[in-house]
């Protein structure tokens, strides 16, 4: 294990922002990790993709980059697979493997940035399927004592973006490898999402594949969301907020064309990115930064901004929602 001093982190964060560590190692198995945070259990900064952060200074810690590497089929069942994945492993290149396999479940979730282990953190979610839809457990090491646990399903209560490791569990535990329940034979092919159903038929495509599917979602997210190795950004900057029924009743009359998802009697979830575009801020661009001209709801790095024009541009788009919708809007990236 090699400490390294004064690292850029500019290629480990989609954003693309340059900023120092203060020390730096990359971890590739659980025994190092145990030994690593035996002596420093403090002042950590635990890194998987990097896709989902915000660095606005330099890092005054120990930055742990979880590389921990491995896919091994555990169990097979008439149906089913159960599949234990390391948490280094990149999450798009999991979802290939699992296509040229046949195993489906996670087709749906294709081309999402960042790594397995920091998957169930925000229980990522995209076109009809979030993580929660195929966790079966996954198993943490107590950054204190070092000792290793399994978390199930019921134990991480998972919700929209959200997890125990966001709440109660914040920077207690570091997730080392993730366990997975896919389909091998009949698989359920889930297409209730719009522009799903607009992409294949467009294709002329009847009766989709699991392959299928992962290419229509492949297709519409280039669309739409750009990609970090050209234009950095950390996808969704902000979680689509959840305001009560009469307050959407008000809106409605104030904004007749107004998206929404029932999410109870009493709830509806709006999307951000119409709420940010309604308010004048799609395509616009401010030196190197800006918000993203197909999708509203993502901030990007044309180049060399820092975290803190993204950072203050964020504020200025929560302000303005709040006095034109009177929405709190939440950022889905952690600003650090
Ligand atoms: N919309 C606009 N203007 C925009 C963007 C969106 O009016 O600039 C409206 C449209 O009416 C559209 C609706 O918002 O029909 C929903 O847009 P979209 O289908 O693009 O989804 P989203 O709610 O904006 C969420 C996730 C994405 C995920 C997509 C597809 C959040 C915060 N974001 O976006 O996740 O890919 O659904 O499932 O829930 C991510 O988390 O990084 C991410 C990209």
């Amino acid at each position: 294990m090699v400490i390294e001093k004064n690292i850029s982190l500019k290629h480990l964060n989609s954003f693309g922002m340059h900023v120092l560590a203060k020390e730096y190692t990359s971890i590739e198995s659980k025994q190092v990790l145990a030994k690593v945070l035996n002596t420093n259990s403090s002042n950590l900064l635990v890194l998987g993709g990097g896709s989902n952060m915000l660095l606005t200074k330099d890092v005054d810690a120990l930055v742990l980059h979880i590389n921990i590497k491995g896919i091994e089929v555990i169990s097979v069942f008439e149906n089913n697979v159960k599949i234990r994945v390391s948490a280094g492993e990149n999450w798009h290149e999991f979802v290939c493997w699992c296509l040229q396999k046949n195993y489906g479940g996670v087709e749906n979730l294709s081309l999402i940035p960042g790594n397995v282990g920091t998957a169930p953190i925000q229980n990522i979610g995209a076109y009809g399927v979030e993580l929660k839809d195929i966790f079966i457990s996954c198993e943490a090491m107590n950054i204190e004592t070092q000792e290793l646990r399994t978390f199930y399903k019921e134990d991480c209560n998972f919700g929209y973006r959200n997890s125990i490791f966001k709440e109660e569990l914040k920077g207690k535990y570091i997730i080392t490898s993730v366990i997975l329940e896919l389909s091998r034979l009949e698989h359920t092919i889930k297409t209730n999402y719009g522009a799903i159903e607009s992409e294949l038929k467009n294709n002329g495509i009847e009766n989709p594949t699991i392959q299928d599917i992962s290419k229509s979602v492949i297709s519409i997210r280039n669309s739409k969301l750009p990609n970090p190795k050209d234009i950095g950004n950390s996808g969704s900057f902000f979680k689509n907020p959840v305001i009560s029924y009469s307050q959407f009743e008000l809106l409605k009359n104030q904004f007749p064309k107004i998206p929404y998802f029932e999410i109870s009697e009493t709830t509806v979830k709006i999307p951000a990115g119409w709420l940010i575009e309604t308010a004048g801020f799609k395509g616009k661009t401010f030196k190197n930064y800006g918000v993203h001209n197909k999708q509203a709801l993502v901030l990007v790095n044309y180049g060399n901004a820092s975290g803190k024009d993204i950072f203050e541009l964020s504020k200025k788009i929560q302000e303005a929602i709040l006095i034109v919708f009177d929405i709190i809007l939440e950022s889905e990236v952690n600003i650090l």
